[in-house]
């Protein structure tokens, strides 16, 4: 499936990569020859999976601009020059909005959106000096199909996913490209005690989502979604009436992160993003 020699001692930064979807797409690349940097913010299990799987890993808070410069600095000093970066790191809170706590919603807009910004405003004018490279962003189907239940969530994928196309139409002639990845559900820790929540989707593993990315580098195309299918079927449930859709999302139930959650399985997840808040 793929062309073994195309990220061959590429030099590939992925954000929030200590574990899920971002460490199984630091394993994937590295099973291509590309020559990979984990940041993330629990820098302890970063080294651990690091020196696992061949990496090198790096503290990052994609929060904070110098932290994020310091990231791709050390990641170009102990490789050489820049690929691509994978912009990776999220968090996904679930319930009513109402009830969100401000600070995680500021959380969820710092993390999942400004850090992208960030990421994409600092590594882009590497890549535009070596006139290659690809800037790949992690944002979510819910970035086209917003979930009750995750609305700011929902919000910050809109947003990676908006900010992705445009900035491919400054850059198109640029020899630079860009992918926004749009994973449905994704078994990591991140979805744990959702089971009964979100029958409405498909689940996929981290190393499909991975593969999807791997696949991106090497046959770039803007927008991917995991599973492939989803992106056609949104397709045709665009075309429909609202009152189609509103009536398709009630009886497909929509709402099931809202009444189904798990909250007790979910609940180690929950305590490791409520330490993300300021
Ligand atoms: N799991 C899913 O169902 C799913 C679906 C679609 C999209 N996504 C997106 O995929 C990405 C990864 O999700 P995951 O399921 O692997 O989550 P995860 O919680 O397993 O991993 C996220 C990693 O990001 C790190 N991180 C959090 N805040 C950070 C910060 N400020 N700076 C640096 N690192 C930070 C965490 O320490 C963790 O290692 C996220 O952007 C998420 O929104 C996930």
């Amino acid at each position: 499936m793929f062309n073994k020699q195309k990220l061959k001692g590429k030099v590939v930064a992925i954000t929030g990569a200590a574990r899920g979807i971002g460490l199984a797409t630091a394993e994937a690349m590295i099973a291509q020859g590309a020559q990979v940097s984990i940041g993330d913010i629990d820098l302890e299990l970063a080294e651990k999976e690091a020196q696992r799987i061949g990496a090198k890993a790096f503290k990052l808070d994609v929060r904070n601009r110098e932290s994020f410069a310091q990231f791709i600095q050390e990641t170009i000093d102990h490789f050489g020059s820049l690929y691509s970066l994978v912009n990776n790191a999220g968090i996904m809170p679930m319930g009513a909005f109402l009830d969100e706590d401000p600070a995680l919603a500021d959380a969820q807009i710092d993390i999942n959106f400004r850090g992208v910004i960030y990421g994409m405003q600092l590594a882009l004018p590497h890549l535009i000096q070596a006139k290659t490279g690809h800037i790949v962003n992690i944002a979510s189907f819910a970035g086209r199909f917003a979930l009750p239940g995750s609305a700011v969530y929902s919000g910050t994928k809109f947003a990676v996913v908006g900010l992705t196309e445009a900035v491919a139409g400054e850059y198109r002639n640029s020899g630079i490209e860009f992918t926004a990845i749009m994973p449905s559900k994704v078994l990591t820790e991140l979805t744990s005690g959702t089971d009964n929540a979100s029958k409405i989707i498909p689940s996929v593993t981290p190393q499909q989502v991975a593969n999807a990315v791997v696949n991106a580098l090497i046959k770039p195309r803007l927008f991917i979604a995991v599973p492939d299918y989803l992106q056609m079927l949104h397709g045709i449930y665009g075309t429909l009436p609202q009152w189609v859709q509103k009536g398709t999302r009630r009886v497909l139930g929509d709402d099931g992160i809202l009444t189904k959650l798990d909250h007790s399985a979910h609940a180690g997840y929950a305590n490791r993003i409520d330490q993300l808040k300021k």
